[in-house]
């Protein structure tokens, strides 16, 4: 019998441990595998929600999270963390997600010490350097280091071929963000938040904001929030939830516009299967998040997304997701119609799914037991 192949799983913020959770937990069910999962804890508390509501055990945390965390911070803590893991271990091969420092870190890492690594969520782009800042960047640098790219789209994995990735080292998988979105909604779900239990969502309309990006602190930020202010004025029947991230500049600036004000609830940040409940009963998102953007078709939500580029093009084409910037009047009137003009919301929320089936991280499993000489063929699943 073949020896158990070690696969090392490094991750460190909320959206990397909710895409990479469904794959390692299919990774762990099979007997080939010895998976070793490493946090670099990015993020503390938004990660740890992840990790118990997914069961993950970890095998090292770097625990490398300090309060307003510069960019080289995180650069140099998970780099000189990682080495003596990865000298420790020797995985056969490491696998990062995204376009976090964390990932890009994980996969110069392993070029340093000689360990082939795999990018989940490979070939997203803007062209954009400084947009989104520094993810855009990430996500070349994680290209360039990565010996095996599962693209979770057409598009995706075409951007990679105009890199002159070759053909045989790119696999079309779906999104696992998709896999976790199945396995967690729940029409019966009940919140145990006290604002969120108050809403009546079937009287009211809810809007749900997130907003986190480096590139929208400040001004940015303070434009969405005051168009937010201005569609509660005018929707006498509006609520807001704000799930607030927890990078303190993002909190001041929340607090300092939206605290207070009637029918906007600020609220800490939500574990996945309440927030995933909360996207499914809101009836109107607004956010600078990925993530999110992948979701909402899939929940025939429709979406504003507060930025200037996408490196998700698919629900744009697709008609759910719209980018409507950072100006403060553009986003209050494009909200206002979708709130006000029942044809054109229609439109804009159908279900589509352009991301993927619940079965990107069969896929990847699968692409990988092929790798390792554990089967034979594919499928033809793969292009
Ligand atoms: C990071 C990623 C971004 C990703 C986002 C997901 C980088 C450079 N940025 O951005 O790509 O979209 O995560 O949310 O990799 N904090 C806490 N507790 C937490 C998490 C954050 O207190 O659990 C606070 C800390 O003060 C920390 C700050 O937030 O210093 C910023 O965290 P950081 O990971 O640097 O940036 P994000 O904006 O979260
Ligand atoms: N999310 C969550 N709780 C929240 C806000 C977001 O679980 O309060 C989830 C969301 O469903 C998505 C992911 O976190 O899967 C997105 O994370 P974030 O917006 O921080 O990062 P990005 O996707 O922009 O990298």
């Amino acid at each position: 019998m073949k020896s158990k192949k070690n696969i090392m799983c490094v991750f460190g913020t909320r959206p990397e441990a909710i895409k990479m959770a469904p794959l390692i937990k299919k990774l762990k069910n099979n007997q080939n595998f010895k998976v070793t999962v490493v946090v670099t804890a990015q993020h503390r508390e938004m990660l740890d929600q992840v990790l118990s509501l997914f069961d993950i055990e970890t095998d090292y945390d770097l625990d490398i999270m300090t309060n307003k965390q510069s960019l080289s911070d995180i650069t140099a803590r998970v780099l000189k963390g990682l080495e003596k893991i990865y000298q420790k271990e020797k995985p056969d091969l490491v696998v990062v997600h995204g376009d976090t420092s964390t990932t890009f870190v994980g996969a110069l890492s392993s070029f340093y010490n000689k360990i082939e690594v795999a990018h989940i969520e490979a070939g997203l782009r803007t062209r954009n350097k400084y947009s989104p800042f520094p993810e855009e960047i990430n996500r070349h640098l994680t290209g360039v280091l990565a010996d095996l790219h599962f693209a979770p789209t057409e598009s995706t994995y075409n951007n990679l071929r105009k890199e002159n990735v070759s053909k045989n080292k790119i696999f079309i998988t779906g999104n696992t963000v998709i896999d976790a979105l199945y396995e967690i909604k729940d029409p019966d779900f009940e919140f145990s938040q006290s604002d969120l239990k108050n809403i009546n969502f079937n009287k009211n309309k809810v809007l749900l904001l997130t907003s986190h990006r480096r590139e929208n602190l400040g001004k940015p930020m303070e434009n969405i929030f005051k168009a937010v202010k201005n569609l509660i004025k005018k929707n006498k029947d509006l609520e807001v939830v704000f799930p607030v991230h927890l990078n303190p500049k993002v909190k001041n600036l929340a607090n300092k516009h939206l605290q207070n004000v009637d029918r906007i609830h600020l609220i800490e940040p939500l574990d996945y299967k309440p927030f995933i409940n909360l996207m499914d009963r809101s009836d109107l998102i607004l956010t600078d998040s990925g993530g999110i953007q992948e979701e909402a078709p899939s929940l025939a939500k429709p979406v504003l997304v507060l930025r200037d580029t996408t490196e998700r093009p698919e629900a744009v084409k697709a008609g759910t997701v719209k980018m409507v910037g950072t100006d403060q009047n553009i986003i209050f009137n494009e909200a206002q119609k979708l709130l006000n003009n029942n044809n054109y919301y229609k439109k804009m929320a159908e279900a589509i799914n352009p991301y993927g089936d619940g079965k990107a991280s069969e896929r990847i499993t699968k692409y990988l037991l092929y790798k390792f000489g554990f089967i034979n063929k594919t499928n033809n699943e793969f292009k």
